[in-house]
């Protein structure tokens, strides 16, 4: 894919480039990362991918997004999946 048909993101500080449109839920989950630990240390990952279920909440921008799948990537975006650990 050309430069202008994609974006690129940090993922945990890793630079990840993924075609323009696709949701971050999506990008982590093409980078092989789960999303977030849960309480009880396990990884979890989207689940519904229409944003009912919360299971891909992360931090994006600094911020808690509790639906990623809902989200575009945008260029030099900061995504990390140290949500509840
Ligand atoms: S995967 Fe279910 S809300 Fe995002």
């Amino acid at each position: 894919l050309s430069e202008l048909a994609t974006v690129i993101v940090r993922i945990n500080g890793k630079e990840v480039r993924v075609p323009r449109g696709t949701t971050v839920a999506a990008a982590v989950f093409a980078a092989g990362e789960t999303c977030r630990t849960s309480v009880s240390n396990h990884p979890r990952a989207p689940l519904c991918g229409m944003g009912i279920c919360f299971e891909c909440r992360m931090i994006v921008a600094g911020r808690t997004h509790t639906r990623t799948c809902q989200i575009l990537c945008e260029p030099d975006m900061e995504i990390s999946t140290d949500f509840e650990r």
